[in-house]
């Protein structure tokens, strides 16, 4: 594998190689030091509301592939557990329900308290030094922000590192009101490498010729770019007559008709504020040339919106085409690294960085 750096210096730098969207190894690296690494969306509240409710599910199918169990134990607490039995491996609930007061392993009937904690088990009584603390089921921190719910194998930060930025930025909100909508989420599968999505995203420098809608309701002149550690923002200004955040005095924004902030934190997540609410986008690999983006709605208390009418899926379709052309143009001989635009391009430059210092780190 070519050992690739990004510059400092975003003036004299080049941007990631082809090869690594192209190549299944560097996917393959990524796995270990990017995605075992970062924060992972696993759902909303509302799905995991009453004692004893148990939700399993698989963290990043065909990527992470592990299994793990949402549970709420009888003081209303949340765990994200270790879905996999620590007698044989099986998995220990393979379905969604509710009213449970412990979870039992189907196989030889092990028992954990709703923790996970190991509780009992049959015909253990001649092992020797048994229970120990690996016959618990393991537990993955989890993380909230408002109604969402997250979590991680081996944090490279807290989740508040993380996001603290951004809270920052938008606590003016009425944040806590936030409710999902499931009838304004989808999924739209992209023939790419999800950095690919990234990339694009990270930029308002293509608004103007691959987004005649969304270029009408702001001002391109005035989009804005800030980094932050692990993540970054853009700002977009509204346009005469459209919508725009009444940000509060004394805010860093005063003043300013901001039609929507792009949070994006590393690697995947894309937290998008507009004055209905938030648009949660999740850009989860399915491996080297395939990724599905989830779109997640929530709306403030009080607000809708008109999914047709706010040209979220117009602007999600073009952003589509255009990284399926990417994807193709990373195949060509004569494409390997380009340059980036100082004043446009400087999220993708700290996206680049922060890739380019995780997966050369062991090579240094
Ligand atoms: S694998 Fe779970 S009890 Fe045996
Ligand atoms: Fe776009």
């Amino acid at each position: 594998m070519e050992i690739f750096h990004i510059d400092e210096d975003i003036r004299k730098s080049d941007t990631l190689p082809s090869s690594f969207y192209r190549e299944r190894e560097w996917f393959e690296r990524s796995i270990s030091e990017i995605w075992e690494k970062c924060w992972i969306f696993i759902g909303n509240n509302t799905d995991q509301a009453p004692v004893g409710t148990l939700t399993p599910m698989v963290l990043l199918p065909d990527v992470l592939n592990e299994p793990v169990v949402l549970s709420t134990d009888s003081d209303g607490e949340v765990y994200c557990l270790s879905n996999v039995c620590t007698h044989r491996g099986k998995l220990v609930v393979s379905s969604s329900c509710s009213g449970q007061r412990i979870l039992r392993c189907g196989y030889h009937g092990r028992c954990f308290r709703l923790n996970g904690t190991f509780k009992s088990m049959p015909e253990f009584d001649q092992t020797e030094n048994f229970p120990t603390e690996r016959d618990h089921l393991k537990q993955l921190p989890l993380a909230t922000f408002f109604p969402l719910y997250f979590t991680s194998i081996n944090p490279l930060a807290s989740f508040a590192t993380f996001i603290q930025p951004m809270l920052d930025r938008v606590s003016f909100l009425p944040l806590h009101t936030l409710t999902f909508n499931p009838d304004a989420s989808k999924d739209f599968d992209v023939r790419a490498h999800w950095a690919l999505y990234v990339d694009n995203y990270l930029e308002g420098f293509h608004i103007p010729f691959v987004h005649p809608a969304l270029n009408q309701a702001i001002e391109f002149e005035k989009y804005e770019y800030h980094l932050f550690e692990w993540g970054n923002l853009q700002i977009g200004v509204a346009a005469d007559d459209e919508p725009y955040f009444n940000t509060p005095k004394g805010h860093v924004d005063e003043g300013k008709k901001i039609y929507a902030y792009y949070f994006w934190i590393f690697p995947n997540l894309m937290f998008n504020f507009y004055p209905w609410g938030l648009s949660l986008n999740v850009v989860e690999p399915k491996g080297h040339k395939m990724t599905v983006v989830k779109f997640r709605s929530y709306y403030f208390e009080g607000t809708s919106f008109d999914r047709e009418k706010n040209q979220l899926d117009v602007t999600e379709l073009e952003d589509e085409e255009v990284v399926e052309s990417v994807q193709m143009g990373m195949q060509g001989r004569y494409y390997n690294r380009g340059r980036y635009s100082v004043n446009m391009e400087i999220n993708v430059h700290h996206f680049h960085r922060i890739i380019s210092n995780l997966l050369n780190k062991q090579k240094d």
